[in-house]
C-alpha cells in the first residue's frame, strides 16, 4: 500500500543509508543485512497517523519474535539477532542513534530478493472476502457454499495472494496471475509455505485463546533459497479474534487496528485530508489490545 504522509520519528539510525522509509518501520541498508525499526507509527486508509501508540514497535517486534522462532523448521526466516548489543557489534562504525530508544525494536536481517507478492492466507470469512461472499458467493474468485455468515470458517483456508505495490493499492491476483508473475515453481512454494505457516499458527492461536482469521506473508530469495521476511503473524498483518467473544454472524472484536479505523471513521473524515488527531482515549485503548495480544499469545 502507498502512503499519502510521513512522521518523522525519535528512532533514526545516522551513518547507515535509510532504504525505505515505510509506513510502520525504518529500514537500513547494510548490503547483504537490514536493520529494521518498528516505529510506534500507526497506518488507517492509507495515511500514517499523527499520533504514534505508545510501545506498538516493541508490542509487535516481540510477537514476530515469537512467530520466527516457533516456525523455524517450517520455513527459514530472515532474522538474524534482535540483540541490540549483538547488533552493534555488527554494525559499521560511525553509526549513531539513541541506542536506548531502539532496545526491543530493532532486528538485524538477511536481506533478500523480495517477491514482489502478498502471500495470503483465510481460514474465516472476514473483511473483504466477506463483502465478496456477499456479493458472487466467492472469496477471491474461489467459490465457496451457501449460507456462510460473517465470520464463518471456510471449507478449508484459502491461499490468495495480492500484487505488493510500493505505491497505491494492492490488488488481489489469482494463482495463475501469481505463476506467470513469479514462474511456477516459486508461485507453488509460496502457496505451500502460506498455507503451513497458516495452518500451524491458527492451531497455536487457538490453544492461546485466539482465533487466526486471515494474515499475510512476505517471502524474499537469499541466494536461491526461499526465506520468511517482514513481520509475520502480528495484528497490523493478520486479523486475530478473541476466541471466548467470537461469534459468527457479526464482525468479532479483532485486535487489530480496526478500533481506530471505526474511531476515524464514525468522525466523519474524508481520507483525503491530513486524518483527526486521535484522542487520548483512543491511543490508550488501541496500546491496551496490543499488550492483551501479546499477553495471550506467551500465556
Ligand atoms: N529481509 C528483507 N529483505 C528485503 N526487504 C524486506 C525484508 N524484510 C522486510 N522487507 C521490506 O521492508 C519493508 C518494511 O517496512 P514496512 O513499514 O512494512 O513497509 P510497507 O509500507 O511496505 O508495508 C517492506 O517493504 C518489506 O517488504
Ligand atoms: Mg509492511
Amino acid at each position: 500500500m502507498g502512503m499519502k504522509n510521513l512522521i518523522t520519528s525519535q528512532l533514526e539510525v545516522t551513518g547507515i543509508p535509510l532504504l525505505r522509509k515505510g509506513k510502520v518501520r525504518d529500514v537500513y541498508d547494510l548490503g547483504d543485512k537490514l536493520l529494521i525499526v518498528s516505529t510506534d507509527r500507526l497506518s488507517a486508509f492509507d495515511w500514517v497517523l499523527e499520533t504514534p501508540i505508545p510501545d506498538k514497535g516493541k508490542i509487535l517486534t516481540e510477537a514476530s519474535l515469537l512467530w520466527f522462532d516457533l516456525t523455524k523448521t517450517i520455513i527459514p526466516n530472515h532474522l538474524i539477532t534482535a540483540d541490540l548489543g549483538e547488533i552493534k557489534k555488527r554494525l559499521p562504525s560511525g553509526v549513531q542513534a539513541s541506542w536506548k530508544d531502539l532496545e526491543g525494536r530493532t532486528m538485524l536481517v538477511k536481506k533478500a530478493k523480495r517477491v514482489d507478492a502478498e502471500c495470503i492466507a483465510r481460514g474465516y470469512l472476514a473483511g473483504s472476502g466477506f463483502k465478496e461472499y456477499k456479493k458472487s458467493r466467492s472469496v477471491c474468485g474461489e467459490p465457496l457454499p451457501e449460507g456462510l455468515l460473517e465470520a464463518s470458517p471456510l471449507p478449508h483456508p484459502l491461499f490468495t495472494p495480492s500484487t505488493k505495490a510500493d505505491e497505491g493499492h494492492d490488488q488481489n491476483i489469482s494463482f495463475e496471475e501469481l505463476k506467470s508473475f513469479v514462474g511456477v515453481e516459486t508461485a507453488l512454494k509460496l502457496k505451500g509455505a502460506t498455507l503451513k505457516l497458516y495452518e500451524f499458527a491458527s492451531d497455536y492461536s487457538r490453544s492461546h485463546g485466539l482465533i487466526l482469521a486471515d494474515t499475510k506473508f512476505e517471502f524474499g530469495f537469499v541466494g536461491s533459497e526461499l526465506y520468511l521476511i517482514d513481520e509475520m503473524l502480528t495484528p497490523d498483518s493478520s486479523r486475530f479474534w478473541d476466541a471466548q467473544l467470537y461469534r459468527t454472524g457479526s464482525s468479532p472484536a479483532s485486535f487489530d487496528k480496526q478500533f481506530v479505523r471505526d474511531y476515524l471513521e464514525q468522525t466523519g473524515w474524508d481520507k483525503n485530508s491530513a486524518p483527526p488527531v486521535l484522542p487520548q482515549e483512543i491511543i490508550e485503548q488501541t496500546r491496551i489490545r496490543y499488550l492483551q495480544f501479546l499477553k495471550m499469545l506467551k500465556n
